[in-house]
């Protein structure tokens, strides 16, 4: 048990409520059984509109660093390129990615450090593959951009999708997905760690001349370059389609 566990700082690490005390899992209106969250009272009257105020903003978001910190991560696409995290949180990023859940424990990801004079040599293989998807010629104004792009970031971590062969259970999408859930492991990551982050992809990313670079498989596909560094500008407001404007409950 670490200290986390033994804290009892995340919620479900908590000792479970003995059964004849206050009602800390109880029914809700719907039905579904909630948990007493922090400043709330045993009593049933307590629900009035201050505790409803309390659960929904201070408990929800406030006291929960996780939702925070899933709510309030941004893309952020200007990065101060001449200032270098340091190994040691580019590494923990990366950690973050490996636990993500994973069905047959697969483990299908792996990583790519691209850092220094290495960004232009990706930079490179983007400006060949814009010249050999284009038709006609490319603008060198065009080109440069292309090239320019790794460039914007100190560091840029691929990921990519490492699917496990010769086992019939393996659904290949879940392999996808779950590289996905180390996707977002990563930038959350990168958030707590103070950095800044943007997934980058674009047509150019899924050619033979990037996976090449990567020296990726017939197998494997690149499911993100996560570029990493120090926010150099201000980041715009996230933006986002209300939840239950995209959420059914289905009850009866
Ligand atoms: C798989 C993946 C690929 C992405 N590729 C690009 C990209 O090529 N260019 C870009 O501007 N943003 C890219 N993004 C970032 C999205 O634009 C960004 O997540 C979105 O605007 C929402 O902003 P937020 O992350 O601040 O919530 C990508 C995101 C994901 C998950």
């Amino acid at each position: 048990m670490d200290a986390a566990h033994k804290s009892g700082r995340f919620p479900i690490y908590a000792k479970k409520p003995k059964k004849e005390g206050p009602a800390s899992s109880r029914p809700d209106e719907d039905g579904l059984s909630r948990t007493k969250l922090a400043g709330e009272s045993d009593r049933p009257d307590s629900r009035t509109w201050t505790s409803f105020i309390y659960r929904q903003h201070l408990a929800r978001f406030c006291l929960n660093p996780v939702i925070d910190a899933i709510r309030s991560r941004r893309t952020v696409k200007k990065m101060d390129a001449e200032r270098p995290p340091a190994r040691s949180d580019v590494e923990t990023v990366i950690e973050a990615a490996i636990w993500a859940p994973n069905h047959h424990a697969t483990e299908p990801w792996r990583f790519v450090v691209v850092a220094g004079e290495a960004r232009k040599r990706l930079g490179a293989a983007l400006a060949a593959a814009l010249v050999t998807s284009s038709t006609e010629r490319v603008a060198p104004e065009r080109l440069e951009v292309e090239r320019n792009k790794p460039l914007s970031s100190p560091v840029i971590v691929a990921l990519i999708g490492s699917p496990k062969k010769g086992d019939n259970n393996i659904v290949p999408q879940e392999e996808v997905v779950a590289a996905g859930a180390a996707l977002q492991n990563m930038l959350l990551a990168a958030y707590s760690l103070g950095l800044a982050s943007f997934v980058r992809t674009g047509a150019h990313s899924y050619s033979q001349e990037v996976r090449t670079f990567f020296g990726m498989g017939e197998s494997e596909t690149l499911i993100g370059m996560v570029y990493l560094g120090y926010a150099s500008g201000a980041v715009p407001p996230g933006k986002r389609i209300p939840f239950r404007e995209k959420t059914t409950w289905l009850q009866d």
